[in-house]
């Protein structure tokens, strides 16, 4: 293909890519089937790779580019983002609109009604139609810049979208609010429970969360969305008039806007589309907390002003959270298979959105101590993301005097070992551990784990059973399932011959499980099923997991530091290396060679090698090369994407040098080798 055709194909293919994750992630209407677009994203990675300088950072390639960072930069906004003041009552929104009309007296005003999303907000800057700078909302002068998490988010467009180019300012910040959706929040934290990792607790701080993390590859596997709604710095266009053509102008350049917006004119309009806008929020993919209204015109916004937080213009309703009031009875302490030790609220039984609550969950210690929450008060229950019921905050005017706050232990109360507390990266402070392996209650934990049905699946293994098998010291590890007889088993309360013998059959099953399920069986801690996944797809077999590197590990997809670390220092435990050989012996699958290319900072790269290096050997830099992702080929071409050259180099040098192919010592090629990897 000449030059031309192949940038007019690239352009194409980039054009349809874009137009497909629009469709589908911001109108949620594909246009085209999954394998379609996959072919189209396979030719346009190909051509990428063959003519590297196409793959700008506007390609719909480049989502997940960036490598990990050490912290966020700050970015100064172009205009300040504000924050609204809150009303909670039809009274105040009267009292509201008679306010901006005593500041915009003579003229007729009308309100628009959007969803308050309960996200994270966020600042997206575009030049020439580029998305350049993302960054969160921070103090409202300055954010953090974290342009490369947000670049994840299929719904924001990198490039804008738009017939007419003349429609786009030469320069604009866009806002608006990026959030998990219900469903996303809900597999996010199966996914981190059955990780050993303590829950979000709502959608709203695991977008918050997600957003900062530092590794993109991570952010990347969050089903994050972004809604935007309003407008920040602009040059080089005009605004439009009002609110309701601002949004079909955002839409039209390619941007998620929020679910239904209202336009009223009277109080008594506004009080309807408020009750209208609870009445279908249930049924918005995202959680909102209220209602926004504001003056529909953007020049007598201009008029009303601002104060110094917040705009004279606009004003959130709030709605009632769905809550109860019931008392606290006692604080129970739960001890997980990691040896987390989670506190939990015993409570009156009390009807809560439909079902009935009687325990619920509060966080951790710190939360405790923060919400002061005392033994025997009248507290406020919620639905935290309408999942996991919390204690919001403490009812004071009911206090009697003869609450008690609540010591927490020092002991763990299953093994009596003494509690740490954990300031591990990719944790939320103030988990506190039973660090004890032996712990009767992690040991059950472990046990029901590796049994349960997204685990190995192992028929019988209930909790009943386990418990008994634990607490008759049967079984202190997974490998000593293997050993169990019908002696053994036939020994335990209400156990029948039938069901010991299902179980024993179970047991045998399970030694031909596949072996992501046996990772994840192995409960180590941050290793859900999607990282167990992952790493048997990338090494295939679990003892070359088990010899891999921290830095090898992290080639896998979206295995991170915090995973990767993990999972190093589990397997190097020798108590662990004990289990897992035991296993071995007892014929569980251990896999056979891996099934994908290593995804590493070499991923897709070709090295060529000539001379004589000064320190590693030709089968050194190789395995090097190959453990990263990349590949090593014997001579220079067009395709060769670098060329190591030491001492005495000879023909293979000069016909780098005649195609232009980028030349690096040993040295360079070192520093390449220690950035982190990216896919
Ligand atoms: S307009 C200057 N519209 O609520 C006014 N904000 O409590 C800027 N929010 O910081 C905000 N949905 O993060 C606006 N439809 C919406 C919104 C919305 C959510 C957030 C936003 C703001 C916060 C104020």
């Amino acid at each position: 293909m000449a030059s031309s055709d192949i940038a007019t194909r690239h352009a194409e293919l980039a054009s349809l890519v874009r137009a497909h994750d629009h469709a589908y992630y911001v109108l949620a209407a594909p246009t085209l089937t999954d394998r379609e677009y996959d072919l189209l994203y396979r030719e346009l990675v190909e051509l990428e790779k063959e003519h590297p300088h196409l793959a700008t950072p506007d390609s719909p390639t480049h989502r997940v580019g960036g490598a990990p960072i050490s912290e966020f930069k700050p970015v100064t906004h172009g205009a300040p983002m504000m924050s609204l003041e809150n009303t909670y009552s039809q009274q105040e929104v009267r009292e509201f609109v008679a306010r901006v009309q005593k500041l915009l007296p003579n003229e007729e005003l009308e309100w628009t009604v959007e969803p308050k999303i309960d996200g994270v907000a966020v600042c997206l800057r575009y030049n020439s139609g580029v998305l350049k700078v993302g960054a969160t909302r921070g103090d409202g002068a300055t954010g953090d810049d974290i342009t490369s998490n947000l670049k994840t988010i299929r719904s924001i467009p990198l490039k804008i979208m738009s017939a007419d180019s003349s429609d786009v300012p030469d320069w604009f910040e866009v806002r608006g609010e990026v959030f998990l959706s219900r469903t996303g929040f809900r597999s996010l934290n199966e996914e981190r429970l059955s990780a050993g990792e303590e829950p979000f607790a709502n959608p709203r701080n695991a977008a918050a969360g997600s957003l900062k993390l530092l590794d993109p590859r991570i952010v990347a596997t969050r089903p994050l969305a972004a809604v935007f709604y309003g407008l920040g710095a602009i040059a080089g266009a005009t605004l439009p008039p009002t609110q309701i053509r601002l949004l079909e102008w955002l839409r039209a350049l390619g941007f998620k806007t929020p679910e239904r917006v209202w336009r009223c004119s009277t109080v008594s309009e506004l009080i309807d589309a408020i009750a209208s806008l609870d009445a279908a929020r249930g049924g918005f993919d995202y959680e909102t907390d209220g209602a926004v209204i504001k003056l529909n015109s953007l020049p007598l916004r201009e008029r009303a002003g601002s104060t110094a937080k917040a705009p004279r213009w606009a004003i959130a309703y709030k709605y009632d959270s769905e809550q109860a009031q019931t008392t606290l009875r006692r604080i129970t302490l739960q001890v997980g298979r990691t040896g987390a030790v989670t506190p939990v609220a015993e409570l009156d039984p009390v009807l809560l959105s439909g079902s009935t609550v009687s325990r619920a969950t509060l966080h951790n210690e710190d939360e405790l101590r923060r919400k002061d929450i005392r033994v025997g008060d009248t507290v406020i229950v919620e639905k935290a993301g309408e999942v996991i019921p919390a204690v919001v905050r403490v009812v004071p005017e009911k206090r009697t005097g003869t609450e008690v706050v609540f010591e927490f232990p020092r002991a763990c109360p299953a093994c009596g070992t003494e509690l740490t507390r954990e300031g591990s990266p990719g944790e939320p402070a103030g988990i506190i551990r039973c660090r004890n392996q032996d712990c009767p209650a992690q040991v059950r934990g472990r046990i029901e784990h590796w049994c349960a049905r997204g685990a190995m699946d192992i028929e019988g293994g209930g909790e009943v059973l386990v418990s008994q098998l634990v607490g008759k010291g049967h079984v202190l590890d997974v490998a000593d399932l293997y050993s169990l007889t019908m002696e053994s088993l036939s020994q335990l309360e209400r156990m029948g011959e039938k069901s010991a013998q299902n179980f024993l059959d179970g047991l045998t099953t399970s030694k031909s499980r596949d072996v992501w399920r046996l990772l994840f069986g192995l409960g180590i801690l941050h290793v859900g099923v999607g990282a167990a996944k992952s790493l048997a797809r990338r090494f295939g077999r679990v003892d070359t997991i088990m010899a891999a590197s921290p830095e090898e590990l992290m080639t896998a997809e979206a295995v991170g530091e915090v995973i990767a670390a993990s999972v190093y220092s589990w397997f190097a435990l020798p108590r662990n290396q004990r289990v897992v050989e035991r296993l071995r012996v007892a014929g569980l699958n251990f896999g056979t060679d891996r099934t994908e290319p290593a995804r590493g900072v070499f991923f897709g790269k070709t090295f060529v090698l000539t001379g004589t290096l000064p320190n590693l050997s030709r089968d050194q830099a190789s395995s090097r090369i190959e453990s990263l992702g990349g590949k090593v080929a014997s001579s220079v071409s067009k395709k060769t994407d670098f060329v190591i050259a030491g001492a005495d180099a000879g023909s293979k040098l000069e016909k780098a040098g005649r195609l232009g192919v980028r030349v690096i010592d040993e040295s360079q090629f070192l520093r390449l080798c220690e950035q982190h990897p990216s896919p």
